[in-house]
């Protein structure tokens, strides 16, 4: 028996069009759900886009892709969630605009759905709170590109029920994915470490150790990761990157988590990374 027949993803943005994309992919009636209809349209455009990638390069045929992109249907109605088995949010990082999202879908969608919050950072114990339902709550915490990342981070609120995470890991596996479960504590696993180390990258340019490109390379050549941190922060967005290091410092009130003032004065300057153009590189298009 599948983990879920029914998924509502609400927030169609890069990560919120990934999941709902790979959620089609396993077989499951998806919909997703955001504000606007402009801002749906593009998610449907970077879903065929990645799915047309895809069959082009093999890893699925014409048909499969055809097949998902109809599982798929968009809304700007959040009252069509009331049938999922799950819900998936992927709004932006900020606890207050999360927590009013879940009272409304906590109200309109029946009492045995679960509720799953890709959030990066923020306590899932905390926005599980604003539920009834903090036994059916849990992190699902995706990587971009999601269509190609193998991660979920599977994070267990202080109530989340062992048949919710033993559920939400079957799901995960279901979509092809490999879950690690880990508990609730500012930037779980992966962005507790991730984030310390692009903030001291970013550190290397700022007190002129070395040019951005040359940290790139150090991690490129020397630690064979795909991308150099910095690219990875502009490929990330510089003001998830600055908002993640407050958490951690909030979190944990330790100073070793203190944003570097590079990094602050970029955000405020409006070089967001690859978003906004201009990051610690430049992009076109
Ligand atoms: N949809 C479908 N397929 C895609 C895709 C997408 N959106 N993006 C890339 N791909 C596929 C390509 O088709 C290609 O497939 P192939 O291996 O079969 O040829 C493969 O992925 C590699 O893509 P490219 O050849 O275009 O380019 P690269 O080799 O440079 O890989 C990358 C791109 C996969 C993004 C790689 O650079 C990478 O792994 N970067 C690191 C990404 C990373 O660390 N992500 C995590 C960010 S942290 C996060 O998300 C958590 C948050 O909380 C901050």
């Amino acid at each position: 028996m599948p983990a879920v027949e029914r998924i509502a993803v609400i927030g169609s943005g890069t990560m919120g069009s990934g999941i709902a994309q790979v959620s089609a992919a396993s077989g499951i009636e998806t919909i997703l759900i955001d504000t606007g209809k402009a801002q749906l349209e593009k998610a449907r455009n970077t879903i065929d886009t990645s799915l047309q990638r895809m069959a082009k390069k093999g890893a699925i045929t014409e048909a499969q892709g055809i097949e998902t992109a109809k599982r798929i249907s968009f809304t700007i109605d959040i009252t069509d969630a009331e049938d999922a088995d799950l819900v998936i949010e992927a709004v932006f990082e900020r606890e207050d605009v999360k927590r009013e999202i879940w009272q409304k879908v906590d109200a309109l969608c029946k009492p045995e759905a679960m509720f799953a919050s890709n959030t990066s950072s923020i306590s899932i114990t905390a926005i599980a709170a604003a539920t009834k339902r903090p036994e059916l709550f849990i992190g699902m915490h995706f990587f971009n590109p999601v269509p190609v990342m193998k991660l979920v981070e599977v994070i267990r609120g202080n109530k989340t029920s062992d048949a919710t995470c033993a559920k939400i890991v079957q799901l995960a596996k279901e979509m092809g994915k490999s879950p690690v479960e880990v508990k609730d504590y500012p930037g779980f696993v992966s962005n507790r470490v991730l984030m310390p180390l692009i903030n001291e990258a970013i550190f290397a340019v700022y007190e002129g150790v070395a040019t951005a490109e040359s940290v790139d390379e150090v991690f490129k050549l020397g630690m064979a990761h795909p991308m150099g941190p910095l690219t990875l922060a502009d490929f990330i967005g510089l003001d998830v990157c600055l908002n993640i290091m407050e958490v951690l410092q909030t979190g944990f009130g330790d100073p070793k988590y203190r944003p570097c003032p590079l990094l602050k004065q970029m955000v405020a300057a409006g070089k967001l990374g690859r978003k906004s153009g201009e990051g610690f590189y430049k992009y076109q298009g």
